[in-house]
């Protein structure tokens, strides 16, 4: 039995505080551990989590200051941690392959489970993350990567956000503070005693895969947001920021706000993946792909005092069609709304598609061989570009199914879609694009600053651990 919707209020993740800093670097450590959730109203819900939280705890970093995160491992299984939308050297971008055995296994454990393919480096008991943070303000998330094993990793409790600041951004009157809020919108099934139910080919985890009837992606009946289901905010009736991520395995979202505001536009959209756009793009509805984040500010101030506003998910059907709640106060009297939306965000450059150095195209398509980019399923060490640093490629992305394509190391910009215009959500530094089922997309990237072996996935978590998955290597 599922519980009733806006029962709980929101959680908001804490924020972690760096063991030690010095002039130019912040340290963290966090512990990979198993914990026990409560979740569903008097039941317990096992989770691998980062900390013993889930949404494990939020990290915070300065735009060009150096941080540094040791993981340890006191999980039962291999880990790897990405940061997802880090400019990161390739030895800390937590590669599938790179895996990070967990504290006291022995020889033994290392030679039967650990990477045989030759390519990853393979650390015990812990491993250290090198962030140099060399990029803009935005939403990042970090979350497990381990080769064949992520949508089960990453549904079990295993991911978290990472916040960059910049002095470009904090000049703006944003709302900021308790009014800067990140939502981690996820989708999970749960068995009647409350543990998660994750449909694996193999349960004791040796065969990556889930069940035939599950290939084209996990989809839960509950909606958690930062880990609650379907919980509620209460808001003032003033601008807040909501950092929004879907980090579903695989469900695609629809989200609009219900009832809209008069007037409409109800999610004023000033940052994608990649951080803050140019202008800000008003939207009634946001289509949102696995992995893709949105920060938007809305006004509570356009509702009467009262109001009981439902995110809502016109995707969805039942239960998920709901997503969370904001109740607006009743007080009569509006507050003074010290923040705004500036017509102008930032000076943003424009990436020239006609001066791309290579142009590549790259097909995501399940063959008999199973889910494919160009009709190979991923082999570690195999790279499909080596692409030159300093110079702009443009890809063109070609999908049979519903595919969000996720580029490590360089954000994007979507360039083109089906050879036309791309849509209006599209705007902005990107890091992965969701590609429709007969469509394409080209996006135009520039490499830089760290040589290496990197990867670009579908992020359709299923997808991603059935191998739709390839190396790139810069130089
Ligand atoms: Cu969010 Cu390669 O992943
Ligand atoms: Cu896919």
């Amino acid at each position: 039995p599922l519980p009733r919707p806006y029962q709980v209020p929101l959680p908001v993740p804490a924020v972690l505080r760096p063991l030690r800093a010095d002039a130019t670097t912040d340290f963290y450590e966090i512990t990979q551990q198993v914990a026990h959730l409560r979740i569903l109203p008097g039941l317990e819900t096992e989770a691998w989590t980062y900390d013993g939280s889930y949404p494990g705890p939020t990290l915070v970093s300065r735009s060009g200051r150096r941080t540094v995160v040791t993981h340890r491992n006191e999980l039962p299984q291999p880990a790897a941690v990405h940061l997802h939308g880090g400019h990161t050297p390739h030895d800390s971008d937590g590669h599938p392959t790179d895996l990070i055995l967990p504290v006291g296994w022995s020889r033994r454990h290392r030679y039967a489970m650990a990477d045989t393919s030759g390519v990853g480096r393979i650390t015990l008991g812990e491993r250290t993350y090198n962030y140099p943070m060399d990029q803009r303000a935005a939403t990042l998330w970090y979350h497990d990567h381990r080769m064949g094993f992520t949508g089960p990793s990453a549904y079990r409790g295993l991911a978290g956000f990472h916040l960059v600041h910049d002095d470009e951004e904090e000049a703006l009157p944003l709302p900021r503070g308790e009014r800067d809020i990140p939502l981690m919108i996820t989708d999970r099934s749960f068995t009647a005693d409350g543990s998660f139910h994750y449909p694996a080919l193999d349960p004791e985890w040796g065969m990556p895969g889930v069940t035939h009837h599950w290939m084209e992606g996990m989809l839960g009946d509950t909606i958690l947001v930062n880990g609650a289901p379907w919980p509620v905010l209460d808001v003032r009736r003033l601008r807040y920021r909501l950092r929004l991520l879907n980090a579903s395995n695989s469900r695609i979202y629809r989200l609009e706000l219900d009832p809209p505001p008069p007037g409409g536009d109800a999610l004023v959209q000033i940052g994608a993946d990649g951080g803050l756009l140019e202008r800000p793009v008003p939207h009634d509805a946001l289509p949102m792909a696995p992995a893709e984040r949105f920060d938007v500010v809305v006004d509570f101030a356009r509702y009467r005092p009262g109001t009981r506003v439902r995110l809502v998910n016109r995707l969805g059907s039942g239960t998920t069609a709901e997503v969370m709640r904001f109740d607006v106060s009743g007080a009569t009297r509006a507050p003074v709304d010290e923040t705004a939306v500036p017509a102008r965000l930032c000076t943003f450059e424009r990436l020239d598609p006609r001066r791309a150095m290579a142009v590549r195209t790259f097909s995501f398509r399940r063959t008999t061989a199973g889910w494919t980019i160009n009709g190979m399923p991923y082999l570690p060490g195999r790279s499909l570009a080596t692409p030159k640093l300093g110079t702009t490629e443009l890809w063109r992305i070609v999908s049979d199914f519903h595919h969000p394509i996720h580029v490590h190391l360089n954000p994007f910009q979507v360039v083109a879609r089906n050879g036309g215009a791309p849509g209006r959500h599209d705007a902005g530094w990107k890091d992965t694009v969701d590609v429709l089922p007969g469509q394409s997309a080209e996006i135009a990237v520039r490499f830089t600053d760290y040589t290496g072996r990197f990867l670009f996935h579908c992020h359709n978590l299923e997808h991603e651990d059935m191998a739709m998955m390839a190396d790139f290597v810069t130089r």
